[in-house]
């Protein structure tokens, strides 16, 4: 063990977000653009750098590894990850292993995942209807994420769906979404759609500010507010009627800033220790340019010690203040 990754206002970084390809099968409107670059095989980190930087990090004080994307099921081989970090839950070395999916290749790998020790995944899910589902996604199917959510929970893996909140159908189905996921014993986590990327739709229109779902929630269901910390940025109720957890994350309002834990590595090997900034630090050159880890470890204690406070993203109707990189290179 060495020292941990403490930055200039006392966060000590445990959590660490492992993006393993800027793919997807799907278009999500608020994350790519219809028509996306995406990155060249050569600029690719293979499996075997992304766990040698995840080995660093953990060596570091990292105790919580997410597999992000893009949607990282689409990624060759990305089993072959999951087995060398699963090795370290085992060693005691890692508290969670934990994924983020569409969920439309969970049929494949479900029960791997379990086996491998995974034991709680979040799925994106915005719509249950078949109709916005394909908008939403431009394309996708809502009934392979079901077939998905199924075979998770046929292999003993807990799940949490995430929603993006957006002016408009969100506001009439977020009742159904609370049914369907507390019915089925899921928690759900409303999340503010951030301004990342140049995306095809005025996010000042689409934008729609938790505070006021939350206020309509209150008017038809009964909000305990819970402490209930995954390490991660939602804070959690419990609604009484159905008995489930619902998460609100409010980037925007910044309001989880002065908790962060939080550290992100691109499938490329840039690091960036805010979501919210277009800041980056390549660690891919140190990291192919010797078999030793100390540059490496250098310039991560270096973006560490200059991780910003907070973000400076706002969407206001006069003004959306945003960044160029989409959502689908850091996946959240
Ligand atoms: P849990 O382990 O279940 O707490 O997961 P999580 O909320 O950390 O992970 P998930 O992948 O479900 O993240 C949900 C979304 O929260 C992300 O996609 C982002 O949109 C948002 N989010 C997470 N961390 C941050 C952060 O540090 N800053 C900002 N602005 N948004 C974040
Ligand atoms: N704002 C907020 N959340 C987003 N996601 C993707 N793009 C955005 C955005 N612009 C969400 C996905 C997924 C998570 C990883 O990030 O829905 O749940
Ligand atoms: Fe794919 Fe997730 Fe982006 Fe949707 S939000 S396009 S599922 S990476």
């Amino acid at each position: 063990q060495g020292p941990l990754l403490t930055d200039s206002f006392g966060r000590t970084m445990s959590y660490l977000r492992l993006s393993v390809t800027d793919r997807c099968d799907l278009r999500c409107v608020y994350c790519m653009a219809e028509h996306m670059c995406f990155v060249s095989h050569r600029d690719l980190l293979t499996l075997e750098e992304l766990y040698r930087l995840s080995a660093v990090f953990m060596r570091h004080g990292v105790r919580k590894i997410r597999i992000t994307g893009g949607e990282p099921l689409v990624r060759k081989n990305i089993m072959c990850l999951f087995e060398m970090l699963s090795r370290h839950i085992k060693s005691g070395e890692l508290d969670e292993l934990v994924l983020t999916t569409n969920g439309t290749q969970l049929p494949r790998f479900a029960g791997k995942l379990h086996e491998l020790g995974l034991r709680r995944i979040n799925v994106s899910l915005d719509s249950l209807d078949p109709e916005r589902y394909r908008t939403l996604t431009r394309g996708g199917d809502v009934r392979k994420a079901l077939a998905g959510l199924d075979a998770a929970q046929e292999a003993g893996l807990k799940i949490k769906l995430n929603s993006v909140a957006m002016r408009g159908e969100f506001e009439r189905e977020v009742d159904h979404l609370i049914d369907f996921a507390h019915g089925r014993g899921m928690d759900l986590t409303l999340i503010e759609e951030m301004p990342l990327g140049d995306v095809h739709h005025d996010r000042a229109k689409s934008f729609l500010p938790l505070d006021k779902v939350r206020k309509d929630l209150e008017s038809r269901w009964t909000l305990v507010p819970i402490e209930d910390k995954t390490g991660g940025p939602a804070r959690y109720v419990r609604i009484e009627e159905t008995g489930g957890r619902l998460g609100l994350i409010t980037p925007l309002s910044c309001d989880f800033c002065a908790s962060c834990n939080r550290l992100r590595v691109s499938c490329t090997g840039e690091l960036f220790t805010c979501l919210g900034k277009d800041s980056s630090v390549s660690l891919r050159e140190a990291l192919r340019g010797s078999s030793g880890d100390e540059q490496v470890e250098t310039q991560i204690f270096d973006a560490v010690a200059h991780k910003p406070e907070c973000h400076n993203l706002s969407v206001a109707a006069e003004a959306v203040s945003g960044i160029g990189r989409h959502m689908s290179v850091l996946g959240g």
